[in-house]
């Protein structure tokens, strides 16, 4: 009882500097708010005052200084139950607060498997030296972090790799997103031949991070966490130019900002696109594709996801990479950016690398490297097939667009 009111004296006493910092709002799990409340010495004192408990979500206003360090408390001290949401006001963080996520199960998908030329064809084009080539330029950047300069370098280079691998593309476009940090997210369009309207997202964020007190100049390589998403996502736009391959629906591959201090990117995304009514009929997002530290090929994260759409992945796994091995595994709170869209009513999945006790713990560390992942691709392999098998599978559409491509 003291300590909280010692905190809350402390708040008279904010000094002009912290005023000038951007003020957000955060909602937290209630027990992930005692954990903090216990761990003060990484965190600014006026973020542990309280605006507000309801249904076990406790509301903070925080400083954008704090982020990072309260997402080192939570993932070092709570290891997968505790979690929090970045809100740019008062009134957003309450209607999270009192709303729970919508039952993402609005925009239904039928889910169909048959397209299986169009597969076969997308996935030989996944190559583990590609995906791995990539891993490492990404990894080369000092840190992505969502506030450096090479964390804005980072972001470019994703832009103009996209750029660059789509150029024989009039269907194709790519742009940065900006948000009010210096991290853009990057947003790669192709248009959809048949029903451009319905929208397929496949996403990962593009920022690293190496824990409390990362910036300019802290080496922060984020091999696995997330450049291996990133990578994996680039060779399936690789696949979809080396084959021709024209989608029905629109595809959107997304490269999310500032996911390690609180899913900004996505956040802000998906908001966006709730707001303009976007008809996004699925969304993957991949994030640790590389570490191959359990049984199983891959897990499903069955938190925060459409378990519809999760029962179509397994089933695409199923039929087209039959030799791999499908888990299930709980995130535990909004640990990726599918909580972003989830949490905006949308139909999303997680496949992820491992179990809870088997994915890489070397994470947020200058040891999230391409080594500590084996020297190889191999495990973000199986990803890029199931995401290509996804894209043709959900956005339809056949190889060299003789069907309905307007440009042949
Ligand atoms: N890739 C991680 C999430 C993750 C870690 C999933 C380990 C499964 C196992 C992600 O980049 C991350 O670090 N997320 C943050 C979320 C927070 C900032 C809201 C986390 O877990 O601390
Ligand atoms: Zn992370």
């Amino acid at each position: 009882m003291k300590k909280i009111i010692c905190t809350l004296l402390v708040v008279s006493f904010v000094t002009p500097a912290a005023l000038l910092a951007q003020e957000l709002w955060i909602t937290i799990g209630s027990d992930g708010y005692q954990t903090l409340r216990e761990k003060p010495e990484f965190i600014a004192r006026q973020a542990l005052e309280a605006h507000g408990e309801r249904n076990g979500i406790t509301i903070l206003k925080v400083d954008e200084s704090n982020l990072s360090g309260i997402s080192t408390i939570m993932h070092k001290s709570h290891n997968r139950c505790g979690g929090f949401m970045v809100h740019q006001s008062l009134a957003e963080a309450q209607a999270a607060q009192l709303s729970p996520p919508p039952t993402a199960a609005n925009r239904l998908a039928s889910y169909t498997i048959d397209n299986s030329a169009t597969v076969s064809a997308l996935q030989s084009q996944i190559t583990e030296a590609n995906i791995r080539a990539t891993i490492q330029s990404l990894a080369n950047f000092t840190n992505r972090y969502y506030t450096t300069s090479t964390g804005v370098a980072g972001a470019q280079w994703i832009r103009d790799k996209w750029q660059l691998l789509t150029s024989s593309r009039s269907d194709a476009s790519v742009q940065l997103y900006g948000h009010s940090w210096a991290q853009p997210s990057v947003i790669l369009t192709i248009q959809g031949q048949v029903q451009p309207d319905e929208i397929v997202v496949l996403g990962a964020h593009l920022d690293s991070t190496a824990g409390f007190g990362t910036g300019e100049g802290t080496r922060a390589p984020g091999a696995d966490d997330d450049a291996s998403g990133i990578a994996t996502l680039t060779d399936v736009i690789n696949a979809i130019v080396a084959t021709g391959y024209r989608p029905d629906k629109t595809l959107k591959f997304m490269g999310y900002a500032a996911e390690e201090v609180g899913l900004r990117g996505s956040a802000a995304i998906a908001s966006n696109y709730r707001s303009q009514g976007s008809n996004v009929v699925g969304v993957l997002q991949l994030d640790m594709t590389n570490y191959f530290g359990s049984n199983s090929d891959i897990y499903m994260t069955i938190d925060y996801t459409n378990s519809a759409q999760n029962t179509f992945l397994r089933d695409l796994v199923q039929t087209y990479q039959s030799h791999l091995s499908v888990g299930n595994v709980n995130c535990g709170y909004a640990c990726s950016d599918h909580a972003s869209w989830h949490n905006q009513g949308f139909v999303v999945s997680y496949p992820f690398e491992a179990d809870n006790s088997g994915y890489n713990r070397y994470i947020h560390t200058i040891n999230d490297t391409l080594a500590n992942s084996g020297g190889n691709a191999n495990h973000s392999v199986k990803f890029g097939k199931l995401a290509a098998a996804y894209v043709a599978e959900l956005a339809k559409g056949s190889i060299g667009g003789s069907r309905h491509s307007s440009a042949w």
